[in-house]
């Protein structure tokens, strides 16, 4: 199959419509068998649960052709299993594992002509989302859902790829102890507009979100994970119960142990002690690593010593080494890789 002529190196983080998406639906207590379809649009009841009260949880991974010409994704049965944990969470049926795995996998192949080639630095994002799209108007859940993934050719998130970003402490909470910070649920980026919105008008790409409960401890971005590297070279992510369990996080963890020899430490992080780390990073599937240059804290400004051009060099080796992973590179731990074939 030809691939398709796209300016693959200058695309953003936008969605571009491709040709088949896959759909399933749940009824009368169980999911048919689920197909491909070309048709990019959904019609359903307007009492839908979705609609009415934002039942809806979603997922978002990568495609990527490797150095060597295979079509890869990145450890896809941790997504398919914080889809379960954030179904659960919002008393939706799950959509088990190995059928997640299945549709990824139909996906992937029926767009490979999307699939970006190797070293455009695009890659094919994957989108999967459950939502109740069955009536419901009493507050409870819907009866029925529909499962579905679509994919779109994606460059970097932030605009200026490795430039480094600039955040401000938001006054705004992401999410509530005991609350659904820690599941990927649409209503947790609804919440977030406004803020996205208002620190884009004032200048920033991104909020920091503190702890809800005290206003103390760092939590994470509206779209990633922090990760930061203390003055001798430690790594350190916030540890909270409110915060999406990022899988480029753990995974960065684990090659920062493993592959780089470096200290880790997931802990609480307090604000007080941002202006101490030499470096900051997000990390997520959209955001990769993409480093922070400066975090403004009303009015206050921290400035990292890896300045406003360039990634930090540990954050650089954590990227390098993680992509390198993701492309084929460098050898990845056992499992991390799954390659479809395409017939
Ligand atoms: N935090 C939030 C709020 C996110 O939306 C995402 C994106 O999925 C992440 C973190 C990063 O998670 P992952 O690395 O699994 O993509
Ligand atoms: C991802 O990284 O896949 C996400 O879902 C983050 C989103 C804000 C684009």
């Amino acid at each position: 199959m030809e691939k398709k002529s796209i300016d693959w190196a200058n695309l953003g983080f936008g969605y571009v419509q491709t040709d088949k998406r896959y759909v399933a639906n749940y009824k009368d207590g169980a999911w048919d068998a689920g197909t491909l379809t070309e048709d990019a649009t959904i019609t359903m009841s307007e009492c839908a649960g979705v609609l009415q009260y934002a039942q809806t949880i979603f997922e978002g991974m990568k495609a990527y052709t490797t150095e060597d010409g295979r079509t890869v994704v990145f450890r896809p049965e941790l997504n398919a299993q914080r889809m379960v944990d954030s179904a659960l969470r919002m008393e939706m049926p799950p959509f088990p594992v190995e059928r997640f795995l299945d549709a990824i996998e139909q996906v992937v192949r029926a767009n490979y002509a999307y699939v970006p080639p190797y070293g455009s630095g695009a890659s094919l994002y994957l989108r999967p989302f459950m939502f109740g799209s069955g009536p419901v108007i009493g507050v409870k859940p819907s009866t029925e859902y529909q499962f579905r993934v679509f994919s779109t050719p994606v460059g970097p998130y932030f605009k200026g790829g490795a430039k480094p970003l600039t955040i401000r402490v938001s006054d705004f909470d992401r999410a509530a102890p005991n609350g659904t910070g820690h599941i990927k649920a649409g209503l947790n980026y609804a919440m977030s507009l406004h803020a996205i919105v208002t620190a884009h008008d004032e200048g920033f790409d991104e909020n920091l979100y503190l702890d809800a409960g005290t206003h103390t401890k760092v939590e994470e971005t509206g779209g990633a994970n922090f990760l930061f590297v203390t003055k001798d070279g430690t790594i350190v992510t916030p540890k909270s119960g409110s915060i999406l369990p990022s899988i480029t996080r753990r995974s960065l963890m684990y090659v920062a142990k493993e592959y780089l020899g470096l200290k880790t430490e997931e802990r609480e992080v307090m604000m007080d002690e941002v202006s101490e780390f030499a470096e900051c990073g997000l990390c997520g599937t959209a955001a990769v690593i993409s480093p922070v240059g400066k975090i403004v804290d009303h009015g206050k400004e921290i400035c990292f010593p890896s300045g406003m051009t360039e990634m930090g060099p540990i954050t650089k080796k954590l990227y390098d080494t993680l992509t390198g992973i993701q492309l084929g590179r460098l050898e990845a731990p056992e499992g991390w890789i799954r390659e479809i074939k395409i017939k």
